[in-house]
């Protein structure tokens, strides 16, 4: 990742009548990062993306892409820029390889039938190129829409919740993808509903909740700050060594028939395991648990809409 910014968003609003979709938010992305917009459903993520793609005209604020201000002078750009809509829909009676021979043409590009059986190896369609769009799956037309963002070989991708209806190993193989294009030295932002991704992928999570933004940092500084504890699952203690722990001063909770034991700051597992043993108490089995970026996510945005006020 380079300091050179690819994308400077200042202030950034669209409103509709009283609809609020994006109220004010500015951010930066550098090149070779992959940088994630997170948060609920209608906090206003599609909205932004489609400012900086060009598709929607801001009310007001700021977007420059590559130096160029893109309510100015989209065209200029717009070659180096792949996208993949969050309600893309192929044409359906294209085949996947004459799909993506339109969008060369687009781009003023040439490719060679092994070009394009590249692309489909790369999304995993391959098996899939003699069938016209509408007969594809969910998850293979969005394969397709990958593809078809990829047609370019852009520098800047938009994917616009790419993996929603992939199943699990395709998601795992268009994550192995997206670091491949990142180590290239491309940009990618993405919004997702799936935080394990997020976590995985991403350089740099941006968060929104009702058109502003809550939480910018990378994945585990998020996790740091708003993960909540560590914490161990005790399994098979019998009734008198729960009552042990509970006179012990452990900070705890109860889980079914488990015992969840908090570590505290700069506690160790071992220094809970030996104090378990030092106050004789008894279990069969522990799990740790680490906090991640959903725990993070969850307490942000669930704490932000509990108090029904945002935290910045
Ligand atoms: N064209 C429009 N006219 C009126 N309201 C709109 C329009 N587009 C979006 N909105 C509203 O703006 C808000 C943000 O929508 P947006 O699609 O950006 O959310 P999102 O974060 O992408 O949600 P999701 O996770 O469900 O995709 C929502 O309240 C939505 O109803
Ligand atoms: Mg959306």
């Amino acid at each position: 990742m380079s300091n050179e910014s690819i994308i400077t968003v200042t202030e950034l609003k669209k409103h509709y009548g009283d609809i609020k979709a994006v109220d004010g938010v500015s951010f930066d992305v550098k090149r070779g990062q992959i940088f994630s917009c997170l948060g609920p459903n209608g906090a206003g993520k599609t909205t932004t993306v489609e400012m900086m793609e060009g598709l929607r005209t801001p009310t007001s604020g700021k977007i420059e892409i590559f130096g160029v201000d893109v309510t100015q002078d989209y065209a200029s750009i717009r070659h180096r820029v792949g996208v993949l809509p969050q309600d893309f829909i192929p044409f359906e009676r294209l085949k996947a390889p004459e799909a993506i021979a339109y969008f060369a043409g687009l781009y003023g590009k040439e490719m060679t039938k092994d070009d394009v059986n590249k692309l489909l190896e790369t999304v995993e369609l391959v098996h899939r190129k003699d069938v016209i769009a509408k007969k594809l799956s969910g998850g293979e037309k969005r394969k397709l829409g990958i593809a078809l963002a990829l047609v370019g070989e852009p520098d800047l991708l938009f994917l616009d919740e790419p993996t929603t209806g992939l199943d699990a190993q395709a998601r795992r193989n268009l994550w192995g993808l997206l670091e491949n294009l990142r180590d290239e030295g491309r940009t990618i932002l993405l919004t997702t509903h799936y935080l394990d991704e997020a976590e995985k992928l991403s350089d740099e999570v941006f968060v929104m909740h009702k058109g502003k933004e809550i939480a910018r940092a990378s994945p585990q500084k998020l996790i740091e700050q708003y993960g909540g504890k560590r914490s161990m699952i005790i399994h098979g203690c019998d009734a008198e060594s729960i009552q042990k722990l509970e006179a012990s001063g452990f900070s705890m909770e109860r889980v079914q028939k488990d015992v969840k034991l908090f570590i505290g700051e700069g506690e160790s597992v071992r220094d809970i395991v030996r104090r378990l043993d030092s106050s004789d108490i008894l279990y069969t089995d522990f799990t740790t648990n680490e906090p991640t970026l959903e725990d993070a996510f969850i307490n942000l945005v669930g704490g932000t809409i509990v108090s029904g006020e945002l935290s910045k």
